[in-house]
């Protein structure tokens, strides 16, 4: 792919998708997968450079991959994961970084993980405090522990009872991955639901773990313990789909469906904010997974709170809904935005700016004033940010308004390396 790609305005957008398999469950799908004992399979695993870069470094560490008919089949050694005096790389990915932190957390040694120029500007503070609290040393650069980072992981982890001070399923994940290998059961609370994929799938891998409600929030407790081998399925990712809710929300001719998706309330909440500015969006009901419909609306203003859609990665393409809208959208304790592939709090601004919005911030808030329709965006040309999701938010709002010219495109093959074949397929 061209690292510049050209959007043109879609005069109509009709039709069915499968967007990726869920980024967060293919991670994961791996990595329980590696530490098994045995042959476990997954099926629509991420085809993203994120989840390959968690694959590679699996490899790694001690753990065979085979492609089959459509399916990953994956053998966590016998013996367990054993250290690589090789870097570890990570890409582009803080989910890998993050989560794997924990992973070689269980394995007594010395290990490198490095990552690309956007991953190296990411804060690794938050999962070198819990884990150094388990006995593991975490070494990364300045206050806020920078990648690359050092991670020597002691013959025997302590187990830990953690409140985590930010909404964040990594760091969570980060501290369950740990407690496996500890002496004893590790708890961690959480003041905000965030997405419940590593509890879920490791109680599904046969670990024994607990999860109840604290207030608004949970604490998930975890004993020690292998998983068992298992067979992923990976539903697809409903943070992709959120692309084309918007898409189809804010552009003048439209009727799409997005197929196959994860709605756990935890990943969905963008659905319940499109809703209320007046979209016609929907989630439907198919077995266990679920259809996205989405349809030409006219959208009016709205309040986010980051509480309703914890990670806040949808918030770039929200505030491309927001654009669009009739009135002024108030984007509230967005400050977590700052720290994902790139700046997302001035990013998602700059966004609307330039489809011709004011904008303006109050400390972790901001405010987009809409331009009543899609049609009244402007063509403009975005600079490249090294983060997928900023592409695809620039490529809707591009297609739905007059047009864009998106630098740094290519960025989209961390998560979705097929995203501009397929928007093309709808027009
Ligand atoms: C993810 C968690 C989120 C999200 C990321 C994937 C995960 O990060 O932004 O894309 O798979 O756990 P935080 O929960 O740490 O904010």
């Amino acid at each position: 792919m061209s690292d510049v790609e050209r959007v043109a305005p879609a005069r109509q957008l009709r039709g069915s998708l499968r967007v990726p398999g869920d980024k967060s469950t293919s991670h994961r799908a791996l990595m329980i997968s590696a530490l098994a004992k045995g042959q476990s399979t997954i099926t629509g695993l991420s085809p993203g450079e994120d989840v390959a870069a968690t694959s590679v470094m699996l490899e790694h560490l001690g753990v065979t991959r085979v492609d089959e008919d459509g399916r990953v089949l994956v053998s966590g050694p016998d013996e367990g994961l054993r250290p690589s005096s090789l870097d570890l790389d990570c890409a582009n990915s803080g989910t890998t970084m993050r989560l794997m932190s924990g992973v070689v957390s269980t394995i007594p040694g010395k290990h490198h993980l490095v990552g690309d120029e956007s991953l190296s500007k990411r804060p690794m503070d938050r999962v070198a405090t819990p884990l150094g609290l388990m006995g593991a040393t975490v070494l990364g650069h300045g206050n806020s522990l920078t990648p690359p980072l050092t991670v020597e992981s002691p013959a025997q982890l302590r187990a830990l009872s953690y409140h985590v001070p930010v909404a964040s399923a990594q760091v969570k994940s980060a501290v369950l991955f740990a407690g496996l290998a500890a002496d004893g059961e590790t708890s961690v609370k959480e003041d905000v639901r965030t997405r419940t994929t590593t509890e879920d799938m490791l109680q599904a891998a046969g670990v024994a773990l607990t999860s109840r409600s604290v207030g608004e929030g949970r604490e998930i407790t975890v004993r020690p313990g292998r998983p068992l081998r298992h067979d992923w399925f990976v539903p697809g990712d409903p943070s992709q789909a959120a692309f084309f809710a918007v898409l189809g929300a804010i552009h003048r001719d439209a009727t799409l469906e997005v197929l196959s998706l994860d709605a756990s309330p935890e990943r969905v909440g963008f659905v319940g904010v499109l809703q209320r500015m007046g979209a016609d969006v929907r989630l439907v009901e198919r077995g266990a997974i679920y259809a996205l419909h989405a349809r030409s609306s006219s959208l009016e203003a709205t309040e986010v709170h980051a509480h309703e859609i914890p990670s806040v990665d949808e918030v770039p393409v929200l505030a491309v809904a927001a654009a669009a809208a009739f009135g002024v959208s108030a984007f509230r304790a967005m400050g977590e935005l700052r720290h994902k592939e790139s700046d997302r709090f001035a990013g998602s601004m700059v966004l609307a700016q330039n489809l011709g919005c004011r904008v303006w911030s109050e400390g972790d808030d901001f405010f987009i004033e809409g331009l009543a329709s899609a049609s009244n965006f402007l063509d403009f040309t975005s600079a490249s940010t090294l983060d997928h999701r900023m592409v695809m938010a620039s490529a809707v709002a591009g297609c739905a308004g007059r047009g864009c010219t998106i630098e740094g495109a290519s960025t989209v093959s961390s998560s979705y390396p097929h995203f501009f074949r397929d928007l093309a397929l709808l027009q």
